[in-house]
């Protein structure tokens, strides 16, 4: 930037001179120079910003989740922790007047992230089953084959501070609600292109 000012500054000085030589050759002469000068200045800074736009876009490409705002996003997925407690069923129809589900979890890292913002209080989680001989199912009802046993004899599964127990539809716990992110929905297509 310096070296093209000071050019710049040579280039007007001589400009002037031919300015007051007051010859029309030379004058077209002076735009022409003021014309490239210009131009030359433009391309700088368009290259000069080229490598912050890469940056950005590496940036983005390694933001895996876009969640809304009260949610934390791990993976491809957006959670949301509820500060108020409720039974199964209100925390259930909760998660789905936003679109979502009570929590599920398809990977250890998923359960350990889980168990790490979960804190100190307990959570119901997106399983239940119809009785203790039925096996568990997520909301969707699919079938549990996760890696954690869940303890207790009751209906509705949350998580705990021993990873996950089962209680009574009506008890109040906080909850959890889970869903694809937007980003992995919507943005995967785009990104590919980048
Ligand atoms: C929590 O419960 C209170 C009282 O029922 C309600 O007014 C508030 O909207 C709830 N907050 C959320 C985030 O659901
Ligand atoms: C769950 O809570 C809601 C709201 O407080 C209540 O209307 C509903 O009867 C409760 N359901 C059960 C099964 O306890």
């Amino acid at each position: 930037m310096l070296n093209s000012e000071i050019t710049g500054k040579k280039l007007q000085g001589q400009c002037f001179r031919i300015v007051s030589a007051e010859s029309p050759v030379k004058l077209y002469c002076c735009y022409v120079l003021i014309a490239v000068l210009s131009i030359a200045v433009i391309a700088l800074s368009v290259a000069l910003s080229l490598p912050t736009r890469r940056q950005e876009q590496t940036s983005i490409k390694n933001i895996p989740a876009n969640c809304l705002r009260n949610w934390i996003g791990f993976g491809s997925k957006c959670f949301y922790f509820s500060e108020n407690t409720s039974n199964w069923t209100f925390s259930q129809n909760f998660c789905m007047e936003l679109e979502a589900h009570l929590a599920r979890f398809d990977s250890d890292e998923e359960l350990e992230f889980l168990n790490r913002y979960k804190g100190t209080f307990d959570y119901w989680i997106g399983l239940h089953r119809e009785s203790p001989e039925h096996p568990w199912m997520w909301t969707d009802n699919t079938e549990y084959y996760g890696p954690v046993l869940i303890g207790g004899v009751e209906e509705y599964a949350y998580l705990n501070n021993n990873g996950i127990s089962s209680a009574r539809v009506y008890a109040d716990r906080r909850w959890i609600c889970s869903k694809p992110s937007s980003y992995a929905l919507q943005c995967q297509i785009p990104l590919l292109s980048f």
